[in-house]
Formats: C-alpha cells, structure tokens, sequence
C-alpha cells in the first residue's frame, strides 16, 4: 500500500511516501525559516502563499525519487489540524483534488497525532501503550496514547508552549527566529567554572510545587526577561540565562514525565515535537526512562520537527484501520483536539 503524505500546518511544506511493505520510500521539505525571519515570527499569508509555491514541486520530486507513477498511489493522507487556517487549507485543497482525480482516498490526519508516530515511523518495537511529551512550538502535553486513534490529554500548558518560551527567550536576547535551537546551543556550550558561583542563579521550576501534570513557562521567559534588562547585556550574560533557563525547563518536564508516567503506569516514554530535539531534553529524559527500567523513544530530529513522513505514516496506519475522508468537501480545523481524533477524522 502507497501513501503520499503532505503536510503544511505552519511554516513547512513536507511530503513523503510511505509504503506497506517498504517503510518510507521518499521525502522532501521546503522550510520557510529565511521568509519568516525578517518579521520575527511566522507570518500566517506568506506561510500559505509558500505552500502554493512549493506543494506542487515537491509532490514531483518525491514520486520521482521513489520512481512511482502517481497513479500508483492507494492514498494521499494530508494535515487537515491543527495549524494555520490558510495554511492547513493549502495541503488539504490539494490532496483531496488530487485523490479525487485519481480515485483514490484521501486521509484527514492529526498533526499532533502525526508528531505522536513519528518515532514509530524510525522504530517499528515502539508499541501501544505509551506515554507522550508532545513539546513543540504551538503545544506542549503530556498524552496517555493506549491504541490508535485514542489517546488521553493528561496535562498541558496553561500558557507559552516549550518551543515558544525557547524562541520568545531567544529573541528578547536579541537572538534571530526561531532562537529555540540557537538558545539551546548557547546553554549546552555555556561553561560554568567549578568553585565559582554561577553569575546567574537558577531559574524557578514552575508548577512543580503544585499537583497534576499542567505546566507553565510564560514565568520562565519573564524571568529570563528581568534577569536580562538587569545584565550586562553581553555574550556571557546571554549563555548564562540561556543555561539557567534550559535548565529550568528540562528539571521541570523531567520532573512531570515521571509524575505522568507513575499516572499510566507505562514503561514506555515517546517524546514528539519540534523541542524533542533538544540534546538536554533528550539526555535528561533517557536517565529518566534508565532509572525506571523503561524505554525512551526520541524521533530523530528531523522527523521531531515538521515533515511529510509522519503524516504519511499516520495516514497509512489509520488506512489499515479503515479510516478515511469519505467526503468530498474540504474542510480543516484550525484548532481540533486530540480527544476528538476519530470524529473529525470523517470530517462530516
Ligand atoms: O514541532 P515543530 O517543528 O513545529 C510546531 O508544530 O510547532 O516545533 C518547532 C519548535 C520551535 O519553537 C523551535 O524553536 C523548537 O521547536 N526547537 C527547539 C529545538 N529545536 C527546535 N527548542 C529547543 N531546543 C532545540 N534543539
Ligand atoms: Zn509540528
């Protein structure tokens, strides 16, 4: 079974193909990081005027890498939420005219659901059930996944994502978009000389003094805001909070995925998301997982960020089950939660 994926929920146009018997025959990305940077943020109407751009191209490229004919294809599965409207729309046009031109199915997938089974995609031993960290730019949740399409909402930000406190923090210290990897780099570089206290003190660890699995970073970033205005506003003052803030936020989750994962009672701990990426997260998370006797499972990084991949895999799985778009309106949800998963799936 051939499934092309696309997926064109923010700033990344991504298209892939997944096959039954072969795994992931072919992918390509356009990132729209240069486009976006000169406004400090994604800009909703370049975003979508890019996918129109490069949809098409990249739909050409991945047939031919693969060498498939797309009259081959049993199904083209599409980001259908949640994400930017226009954006969203972009994929979800193109995918069900094209599916219906070639009489085929088209697949509403889920993109927090797509970004769930992506370190499946990599790692077929991965099985259900598990306990998600889902950190990305626009979400931050843990998520009890016990099957397929159900998937339990066990916590989540009550305010900034991870991934936006990264890049907000960032760019306050003058740091260009998206600062969230470029953060990350300054605190993993930054070295604190033994037997001298640190020129900035630790940051708090928001919500770990109260019950339950929410969270909350806006502090974290206000914080770094203050420490930075009182600073000297240099290099070393810049990798120091950088690091005092990392820090904070890495205890913080490591101390709720252990909250979290004593909830479900798995052994199984599936990180997803663009910060999935982040090298203390993933260190942090692993010793976690090592002293519980568990498994971490962290998707490479370029399938922690925005791809084609894991929506075309999402597809395929859900195909499998019988699910599909039955419809032959175009319909996207700009916000759609994961508790809802199956419901709009038909899109009725
Ligand atoms: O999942 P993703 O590609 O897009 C969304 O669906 O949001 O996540 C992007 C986010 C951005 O906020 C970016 O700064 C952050 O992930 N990010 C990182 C790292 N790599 C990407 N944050 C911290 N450390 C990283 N290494
Ligand atoms: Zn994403």
């Amino acid at each position: 079974m051939l499934v092309l994926g696309i997926e064109s929920s923010c700033d990344e146009t991504g298209v892939a193909l997944y096959c039954g018997e072969r795994g992931l025959v072919a992918q390509a990305l356009d990132s729209q990081i240069e486009i976006h940077r000169r406004f400090g943020g994604v800009v909703p109407e370049l975003a979508s005027r890019n996918h129109i751009i490069h949809l098409v191209p990249l739909v050409e490229d991945v047939l031919a890498q693969a060498q498939v004919d797309k009259h081959a294809l049993d199904a083209i599965a599409y980001t259908a939420g949640p994400g930017l409207v226009g954006a969203l729309l972009v994929g979800a046009s193109f995918a069900k005219s094209m599916a219906f031109a070639l009489n085929i199915k088209a697949i509403a997938v889920h993109h927090l659901e797509a970004h769930l089974l992506a370190a499946q995609l990599e790692n077929q031993t991965l099985k259900f059930p598990f306990t998600a960290l889902l950190v990305s730019g626009g979400h931050t949740q843990f998520i009890a996944a016990r099957a397929l399409g159900d998937y339990l909402l066990l916590g989540e930000t009550l305010d900034d994502a991870v991934g936006e406190a990264f890049d907000k923090t960032a760019k306050l210290m003058g740091l260009a978009y998206p600062g969230g990897p470029l953060l990350a780099a300054l605190a993993d570089a930054f070295v604190h000389e033994p037997g001298i206290s640190p020129a900035v003190a630790p940051f708090p660890r928001p919500m770990l003094d109260r019950p339950g699995l929410d969270l909350s970073f806006s502090g974290l970033k206000t914080h770094a805001l203050t420490t930075w205005n009182k600073s000297d506003k240099q290099e070393g003052a810049r990798s120091a909070i950088a690091r005092a803030f990392q820090d904070a936020v890495v205890e913080t989750l490591a101390v709720k995925c252990q909250r979290a994962l004593d909830v479900t009672g798995d052994g199984r701990l599936v990180v997803a998301g663009g910060v999935g990426a982040n090298r203390a997260l993933r260190k942090a998370l692993s010793r976690v997982m090592d002293e519980r006797g568990g498994v971490a499972y962290f998707p490479s990084p370029a399938f922690c960020t925005d791809n084609g991949a894991m929506v075309a895999y999402a597809g395929y799985l859900h195909l499998l089950q019988g699910e599909y778009d039955p419809t032959s309106a175009i319909h996207v949800k700009a916000r759609w939660p994961m508790l809802d998963v199956y419901s709009p799936r038909q899109m009725t």
